[in-house]
C-alpha cells in the first residue's frame, strides 16, 4: 500500500480509500470532558481511528482550543467542539459512542473513592442529558470511582426510562493494558503477543488480574511473582498518581486505554465478528449486579457476558475478597443515585 512504500501520500488518503471501499457506515464519538488530561490525547487518538466520521468534543470550558487543533490532524473525521451546557445536546445529538472522562482525578494520598462526591454528580447530571439526546448510545464511564459511577448511570437511565444494559459500560481497559504490559516485562515474552483478563472492579483490591489464563503461557514465573504482577496491576494507578506527584492521576496510558475500548464498541456496532474486551457491565456471572469479565461486543452492544474460566486458588481467594468492597461501592453509588 502506500503507507507500507513509504510514499508521499497522505494516512488521509489512505484512511479514506478504507472507508470508501469497506463501506464503514458513519459513526459520531463524543467525548465529554474533551478539554481534560485524558480527554485531550483521547480526541487525538479518536481522530485519527477510520471508523469515526464526527468527534464531537465537550466540556466546560477549554473546547474551542482542543477542537481547532485536533481538527487539524489530516484524517477523515470532522471535528466539532461544544462548551457549556447549552452546548451539550449538540455535542450529543446523533451519537453512536459516548466516552465520558469528566471529573476531577486522584491526588496522592486519595483512593477512587474519595472523588465520589463530585464525580458522582457530573456523572450524574451528563447522564441525564445522554438519555434526553442519544439514549441509543454506547456510553464508556471512564470518570471515578467506575465501580460507582457505572451504577449511578444505570439507576439515571432507569429513571429516564431508556436503560439498556447492553449499552453501558465501565472502562477497565487499563487494567488489562497494565496487566499485559508487566507480566510481559516479567515473563520476558511478546508484550504484543500478550493476553490477560482482568475481572471484577476497578479500584484497589477489586481489580483482579487472571494471569492463570494469561497467553501465551509462562512456565517461570513463582507464585510469588504472580502475587507481585497482581499487586503491581491493583495499584498501577497509585503508581502514577504517585510519579505526578500533585499533577493527577493516568492520562495519556488511559487515554490509549479508552481509544482501544471505544474502537471495539465501534468495530462491534460495525458487526466486526469476534470482538471481545474486559468491561465492567450489568452482569449475573456472580451475585453482584455489576462486575467486570470479558464481553463479546456487537451490534447493540454487549452481546454475551462471558465467564470467568477457570481460575486458581489465589484468584478464587481474590475474587472472595473483592466482593464486600464492590458490593459496597455500587450499593453507594444505587443509594446517591436514588436520593439525589
Ligand atoms: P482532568 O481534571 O485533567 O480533566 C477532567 C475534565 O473534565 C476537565 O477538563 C473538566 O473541565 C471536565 N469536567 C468537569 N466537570 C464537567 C462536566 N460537568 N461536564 C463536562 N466536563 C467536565 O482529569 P483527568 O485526569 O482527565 O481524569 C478524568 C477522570 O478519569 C477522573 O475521574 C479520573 O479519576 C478518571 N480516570 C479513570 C481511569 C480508568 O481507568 N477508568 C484512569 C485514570 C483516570
Amino acid at each position: 500500500s502506500a503507507l507500507r512504500s513509504g510514499s508521499s501520500s497522505s494516512p488521509s488518503h489512505f484512511l479514506r480509500r478504507c472507508y470508501c471501499s469497506e463501506s464503514v457506515p458513519e459513526r459520531k464519538v463524543t467525548i465529554l470532558g474533551a478539554a481534560g488530561g485524558i480527554g485531550q490525547p483521547l480526541a487525538l487518538l479518536m481522530k485519527i481511528n477510520p471508523l469515526v466520521s464526527n468527534l464531537a468534543l465537550y466540556d466546560i470550558a477549554g473546547t474551542p482550543g482542543v477542537a481547532a487543533d485536533v481538527s487539524h490532524v489530516n484524517t477523515i473525521s470532522q471535528v466539532a467542539g461544544f462548551m457549556g451546557e447549552d452546548q451539550l445536546g449538540k455535542a450529543l445529538e446523533g451519537s453512536d459512542v459516548v466516552i465520558i472522562p469528566a471529573g476531577v482525578p486522584r491526588k496522592p494520598g486519595m483512593t477512587r473513592d474519595d472523588l465520589f462526591n463530585i464525580n458522582a454528580g457530573i456523572v450524574k447530571s451528563l447522564c441525564i442529558a445522554i438519555a434526553k439526546y442519544c439514549p441509543n448510545a454506547l456510553v464508556n464511564v471512564i470518570s471515578n470511582p467506575v465501580n460507582s459511577t457505572v451504577p449511578i448511570a444505570a439507576e439515571v437511565f432507569k429513571k429516564a426510562g431508556t436503560f439498556d444494559e447492553k449499552k453501558l459500560f465501565g472502562v477497565t481497559t487499563l487494567d488489562v493494558v497494565r496487566a499485559k504490559t508487566f507480566y510481559a516485562a516479567k515473563a520476558k515474552v511478546p508484550v504484543s503477543e500478550v493476553n490477560v483478563p482482568v475481572v471484577g472492579g476497578h479500584a484497589g483490591i477489586t481489580i483482579l488480574p487472571l494471569f492463570s489464563q494469561t497467553t501465551p503461557k509462562s512456565n517461570n514465573l513463582s507464585d510469588e511473582d504472580i502475587q507481585a504482577l497482581t499487586k503491581r496491576t491493583q495499584d498501577g494507578g497509585t503508581e502514577v498518581v504517585e510519579a505526578k506527584a500533585g499533577k493527577g492521576s493516568a492520562t495519556l496510558s488511559m487515554a490509549y486505554a479508552g481509544a482501544i475500548f471505544a474502537d471495539a464498541c465501534l468495530k462491534g456496532l460495525n458487526g466486526v465478528p469476534e470482538v471481545v474486551e474486559c468491561s465492567y457491565v450489568q452482569s449475573s456471572i456472580t451475585e453482584l449486579p455489576f462486575f467486570s469479565s470479558k464481553v463479546r461486543l456487537g451490534k447493540n452492544g454487549v452481546e454475551e457476558v462471558l465467564g470467568l474460566g477457570p481460575l486458581s486458588d489465589y484468584e478464587k481467594e481474590g475474587l472472595e475478597k473483592l466482593k464486600p468492597d464492590l458490593k459496597a461501592s455500587i450499593e453507594k453509588g444505587i443509594k446517591f443515585a436514588a436520593q439525589s
